[in-house]
C-alpha cells in the first residue's frame, strides 16, 4: 500500500536498520524499484526529483505512476511516494497532489530562513498525514543543478531542526551526491556520531548513498542512519546494461531486427532489470529486506 513514511523509517532507527529511497525517472524505473521492494519484502520510498517530477510530466502524474502500479502490480510492502530535495513551493504541490512524504530542501538558505520555511511544510504536511525530511548542512556535489559544498551539519543547526517537528532529517556528513571522487575522505563518522547524541532517537537521512563503501554506509545505520538515498547507482546500472545490449544489438544486427528487439519493451527490458538488481542489493546491504 501507498503510505506515510513516517512510521516505517521509525520502525528502522528503532530497529537498527535503514529503508531505500530510491530516485524514479519514468514508469519502467518505477517498476524496477517496486518489484525489487516486493521480492525483498522491504518497506520503500520512491522519490522524484524536482527535475524527475517536471520530466515524468509533472508531480500528479509521478504520483499517479507510483500509486497505481502499486495497485496492479499487487505490491503488499508499504511505499512512499516522496518528493526528494524540494523548493518550498514544490513541497507545497506535493503535499496538494497526493505525495505520501516530502524533503522540504532549505538548505543553501540562511538557517532561520530553512528553519521557518521546514514549519510551515511541516504544519501543512502533517494536516495530510504526509511526513517530512529536512536538512542541515549541505551534501556535496550536483543533483539537478543544485549544487552544495558538502559543510559538515552544525549540532545547533540539527537540534533546532529537529524541533520544527520533521520526521527525518538530512544531514552533511562527508557525503556526496553522484559518484565520489578517487580522493573522498569518507563519511564523518565521528560528526554523525555527535549530530546523533544531540538528538537522540531521532531517524537521520543519508544522502549520495551510491559509492559509499558498504561498511562505511553500514556503520552510519549502526549509529543512526534509518533511511537512504539512491540515485546515481541505479542510473549507472541502466546505462551499463543498456549500452552492453546496444552493442550486442549492433553485432547480431540482422537477427536481432528480425526478433523484433528494437520494440523498446524488449530493447529496454536488460536496463530495466538491472535497475532493480541494483535495488535489491542496495536493500540487502541496508538490512531492511523481509521488514515490510
Ligand atoms: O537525493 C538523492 C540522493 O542523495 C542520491 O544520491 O545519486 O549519489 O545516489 P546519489
Ligand atoms: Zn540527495
Amino acid at each position: 500500500p501507498i503510505v506515510s513514511a513516517e512510521k516505517f523509517v521509525k520502525a528502522a532507527r528503532e530497529n537498527g536498520y535503514a529503508v531505500g529511497g530510491f530516485n524514479t525517472n519514468n514508469l519502467e524505473w518505477t517498476q524496477a524499484i517496486l518489484r525489487a521492494a516486493e521480492a525483498k519484502q522491504a518497506p520503500v520510498l520512491i522519490q522524484t526529483s524536482m527535475g524527475a517530477g517536471k520530466y515524468m510530466g509533472g508531480y500528479k502524474t509521478a504520483r499517479a505512476i507510483v500509486e497505481n502500479l502499486v495497485e496492479s502490480m499487487n505490491i503488499t510492502v508499504p511505499v512512499a511516494i516522496h518528493l526528494d530535495h524540494g523548493h518550498y513551493d514544490d513541497a507545497l504541490e506535493c503535499i496538494e497532489v497526493g505525495y505520501t512524504s516530502v524533503m522540504f530542501d532549505g538548505s543553501h538558505l540562511p538557517i532561520d530562513e530553512n528553519l521557518e520555511l521546514a514549519r510551515k511544510v511541516v504544519d501543512l504536511a502533517h494536516a495530510k498525514g504526509v511526513s517530512v525530511e529536512a536538512e542541515v548542512g549541505t551534501i556535496g556535489g550536483e543533483e539537478d543543478g543544485i549544487i552544495g559544498d558538502g559543510e559538515l551539519a552544525p549540532i545547533e543547526d540539527a537540534v533546532a531542526m529537529v524541533e520544527t517537528g520533521i520526521d527525518f532529517l538530512a544531514a552533511g556528513i562527508g557525503n556526496i551526491h553522484g559518484p565520489y571522487p578517487e580522493n573522498w575522505k569518507g563519511l564523518h563518522l565521528d560528526h554523525l556520531e555527535k549530530l546523533v547524541e544531540a538528538v537522540p532517537g531521532f531517524p537521520i537521512v543519508l544522502h549520495g548513498g551510491s559509492g559509499i563503501p558498504d561498511d562505511q554506509i553500514q556503520a552510519a545505520i549502526k549509529l543512526g542512519v534509518a533511511k537512504v538515498n539512491v540515485n546515481t547507482e541505479c542510473q549507472i546500472a541502466f546505462a551499463k546494461a543498456t549500452r552492453a545490449f546496444a552493442a550486442e544489438y549492433e553485432a547480431n544486427e540482422a537477427d536481432y531486427d528480425a526478433k523484433k528487439l528494437f520494440d523498446p519493451r524488449k530493447f529496454l527490458a536488460p536496463g530495466v532489470k538491472a535497475i532493480q538488481e541494483a535495488v535489491e542489493e542496495r536493500i540487502d546491504v541496508f538490512g531492511s529486506a523481509n521488514k515490510a
